[in-house]
């Protein structure tokens, strides 16, 4: 579920910070939302000035504003990303040791999301500083098939959650994903072990895939009133 989120100032600073991070000759993981599509402007301008990348998109909106921007795409199929770029509903634990973890998926694009960002060499993931908590606690958007989601539902609840189906908004009835299904936004309250969490939502039957990106992230640009800061910060 998207929330009000920071500046355009912000989000042009994180964007464009990951794609100066992007080097010649790589492929590029090309993520979904407002601040990702940033940076894919970002690369499209490197790219008029020479940069040799390929993209490989995450959903159509990446791919409709990678065509325009002049990037050359690629799939999966034909070579993994050295890099991914994309956006985040929420973000932890930026300043311990090890990953931060995110939740993603408030456009609905999760599913194709991690599986471009977890098969790249490197994932950073670009915000704005509302995106920033202790602890998660936003809704879990999970994508599952339409004949499942009263099942899924019951046994999120059984697993502590409040499911919401998601309506769409200039059309009636559920949002429907690029890949023909629905999604459920599921809250928790404050999720105290993300990756247990992450492990039981996965197991359920119906379940395609869920917005918790847990161990996968390398690198936080987070765009700010003066600049971006970086994380895990160089020591
Ligand atoms: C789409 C996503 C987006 O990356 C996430 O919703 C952040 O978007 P924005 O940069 O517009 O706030 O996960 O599924």
């Amino acid at each position: 579920m998207k929330r009000p989120g920071g500046t355009e100032e912000q989000k042009r600073r994180a964007g464009e910070s990951a794609a100066r991070a992007v080097s010649d000759g790589d492929v590029v993981g090309l993520g979904t939302g407002s601040t990702a599509a940033v940076a894919i402007r970002a690369l499209g301008r490197r790219v008029d000035s020479g940069l040799d990348v390929r993209g490989v998109p995450t959903s159509y909106q990446s791919r409709a504003l990678a065509r325009d921007a002049g990037i050359p795409l690629t799939t999966l199929d034909d070579a993994l990303p050295d890099v991914a770029i994309d956006g985040a509903d929420q973000i932890a634990g930026l300043e311990r040791d090890g990953p931060a973890d995110v939740i993603k998926g408030g456009g609905a694009a999760h599913a194709r999301e991690k599986i471009v960002d977890a098969a790249a060499d490197r994932f950073v993931v670009v915000a704005d500083p509302t995106k920033l908590a202790d602890d998660l606690d936003a809704p879990v958007p999970i994508e599952v098939l339409s004949d499942a989601v009263s099942v899924v539902e019951s046994a999120l609840v059984a697993l502590g959650g409040e499911p919401t189906l998601r309506a769409a908004e200039r059309k009636d009835g559920p949002v429907v994903t690029e890949n023909g299904n629905l999604v459920v936004d599921c809250g928790f309250g404050a999720i105290g072990d993300p990756a247990s969490l992450a492990d039981g939502i996965a197991a359920l039957p119906g379940v395609v895939e869920h917005g918790l990106f847990v161990g996968m992230v390398d690198e936080v640009h987070v765009g700010v009133a003066d600049g971006v800061e970086v994380y895990p910060r160089e020591s």
